[in-house]
């Protein structure tokens, strides 16, 4: 049984993911996005993360020159102070990227948590920490970004821990925190035999144990690390980014090899607004897993943004299924055109991604039918909650018990016009900006008068409660007859209104649900839901309950669950392990 997801309110070690990124998978500042694929991955699997992360490629190389610049002696305290500026930074940019995603993250410096060093100033190892605080931070966060290579020496200077220095602050908070894991994420997909890059037969390992890995490590892991890494029995993963598969360095007697296989996938994207863009953005930074065949449109001759991919663009649907996708991300809205292009993309042998709430309530049944008799996978995390992992985290807590209701902001709009209208804001006015902000649907009706948040709830009773729920089923109340005297009361009390969902069993078992707006105090967790933000609360028959948040609504967020499922179905598709030796050691077994 899977654990259930870590609520807000406490840190679970044992579901702890320590994640190192290297500067190799960092190229750019614009890659911090595909570490934040990779964080959103731990978290929808209801995981918590800690990110280690090593400068931007080449940038400790610039700093290294610029000190050489400027002067003064190579390992003083301030050569050290100035090295570990690559580190940080970095640090901040993924923070921004998971704050574009809505993740609660939090960028930590090693001496917020007194991440203690001791030797020399540019070849330090780490020796303590102040750990209750590390736990409080990581209970109050979704995510903590920690910068590696450096901790804090006895004087308050800073350290370096060497080359590689970023493994060991890695390896070093995932034995302190007993974390479930630690993945090194580098460019390279695992421990070879001999450098992959310089000999393409190099063989992989699938799994190898202590003594082969001090062999083959080579340069890959700071040796130091390394020899914390066994001291402490940490099970350590080495991993590319987005793979399925990894080398993992266990106690285990056995070393094995395994080849691995990876495909690019060909996409065809139905729909290039809001969130087309935004998924089409990522795919053009992942183009060794991906290639995008084709994307539909209603109108062709639209114009587009700078740089849009005319050359993919059609309104023809014939066109862009005539490139044979393996996978169809629908992203049109709506309810007949969508279910059409579903059933054809199943019936051309593809997999189907969806963000369409409508379309996935409406025809759930059908649709769950269609993609068995294809064979074919249905995904469609980004239908509810936008960037909030709503359906991942009510099928976890359906197997780790059994659900007794659920409430939350789930309509990133009406929570965005609610709060415009308590600032003062006009009606009208604060519907025009959720649209310009890209929040509402294609018609807003369906945001302010709860049928999205209805779709929304179908699928959550189908997810949580493994019921089938219909629209029809839900009373709605709508916020376009949200009387103004109720909104300055409200104000003038000093409490906010917010649209509430809600399902939950009647005395006979059977489920109701509703869509009601409901003045709540501050301080009520669902209250704090800001903007275009959702909340939920999940409340669970033992007395427990599971609290998510995040945006759920807008470009970022929404791709981000699309970008997921992608990614998903990429190791389910476009990724072969075949484990090929099994040996004691190399080369025993050559
Ligand atoms: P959008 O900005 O209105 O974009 C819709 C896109 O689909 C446009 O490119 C449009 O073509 C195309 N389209 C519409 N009907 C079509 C048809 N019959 N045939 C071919 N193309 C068609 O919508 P969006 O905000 O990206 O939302 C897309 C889906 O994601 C919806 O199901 C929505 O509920 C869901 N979603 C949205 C958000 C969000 O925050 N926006 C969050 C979660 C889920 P043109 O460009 O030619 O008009
Ligand atoms: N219109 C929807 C909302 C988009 O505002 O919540 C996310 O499903």
């Amino acid at each position: 049984m899977r654990p259930i997801i870590v609520t807000d309110k406490s840190a679970n070690p044992s579901n702890l993911a320590v994640l190192k990124f290297g500067g190799s998978v960092l190229a750019d500042a614009q890659a911090v996005h595909a570490a934040a694929h990779e964080i959103y991955r731990y978290l929808r699997a209801g995981e918590k993360v800690l990110a280690v992360v090593s400068a931007l490629a080449g940038e400790t190389d610039e700093l290294v020159s610029l000190g050489a610049d400027i002067g003064g002696c190579e390992n003083a305290p301030g050569a050290s102070a100035l090295l570990r500026l690559g580190e940080i930074r970095a640090a901040a940019l993924l923070g921004l990227a998971l704050e574009r995603i809505g993740v609660d993250a939090r960028a930590v410096d090693p001496a917020q948590i007194n991440l203690r060093a001791a030797g020399k100033p540019d070849d330090a190892r780490l020796c303590g920490l102040d750990h209750a605080h590390l736990t409080t931070l990581l209970a109050r966060h979704e995510v903590l970004v920690v910068p590696g290579f450096s901790g804090i020496l006895e004087d308050g200077q800073p350290a370096l821990l060497g080359r590689g220095g970023t493994d060991l602050s890695a390896i070093y908070l995932g034995a302190a925190l007993n974390a479930k894991r630690v993945r090194l994420i580098k460019d390279v997909d695992g421990l070879y035999v001999s450098d992959p890059k310089a000999d393409p037969v190099s063989r992989r390992f699938g799994q190898i144990n202590w003594e082969d890995a001090y062999k083959y490590c080579g340069k890959s892991i700071q040796p130091r690390a390394l020899e914390y890494a066994r001291q402490h029995d940490l099970r350590l993963e080495i991993a590319a980014p987005a793979r399925g598969f990894d080398t993992c360095i266990s106690p285990n007697g056995l070393s094995s090899h395994a080849s691995a296989r990876v495909k690019r996938l060909k996409v065809v994207l139905l729909g290039f607004g809001t969130v087309g863009e935004g998924v089409y953005a990522h795919l053009q930074r992942h183009q060794d897993l991906f290639e995008v065949s084709g994307i539909l449109v209603r109108n062709a001759t639209k114009e587009r943004a700078e740089g849009a991919p005319e050359h993919l663009i059609s309104d023809d649907a014939s066109v862009v299924f005539a490139t044979r996708p393996d996978i169809v991300v629908e992203m049109i809205g709506g309810v007949e055109a969508a279910d059409a292009f579903i059933l054809n993309a199943f019936f051309g042998g593809a997999d189907v991604v969806s963000a369409n709430k409508a379309v996935m309530a409406a025809n759930y049944d059908s649709l769950h039918k269609a993609a068995a008799g294809a064979g074919r996978a249905l995904r469609y995390s980004a239908a509810v909650g936008g960037g909030v992992p709503m359906l991942e985290a009510l099928d976890q807590a359906r197997e780790a018990g059994s659900v007794k209701n659920v409430n939350g902001v789930i309509n990133g709009t009406a929570n965005f016009i609610l709060d415009r209208l308590a600032d003062g804001c006009a009606f009208d006015v604060a519907v025009r900006e959720a649209q310009e902000a890209g929040f509402a649907e294609a018609d807003p009706s369906a945001d302010l008068d709860g049928d999205d948040a209805a779709a929304k709830l179908c699928l959550m009773a189908r997810h949580g409660f493994n019921t089938p729920l219909r629209p029809s089923q839900i009373s709605m109340e709508s916020l376009s007859d949200l009387d103004p005297k109720r909104v300055e009361a409200a104000r003038n009390d000093g409490k906010v209104i917010r649209q509430v969902s809600q399902i939950k069993r009647n005395s006979k078992g059977a489920l109701q649900a509703s869509v009601e707006l409901k003045t709540l105090p501050k301080d009520h967790y669902l209250a704090g839901a800001k903007g275009e933000r959702n909340r939920l609360v999940i409340d669970m028959d033992g007395g427990d309950d599971v609290q998510l948040r995040g945006k759920g609504a807008g470009r970022w967020p929404t791709a981000e669950a699309v970008m997921a499922d992608l990614l998903d179905i990429h190791r389910l598709r476009g990724q072969d392990e075949e484990t090929i030796t099994v040996c004691a050691a190399e080369p025993a077994c050559a």
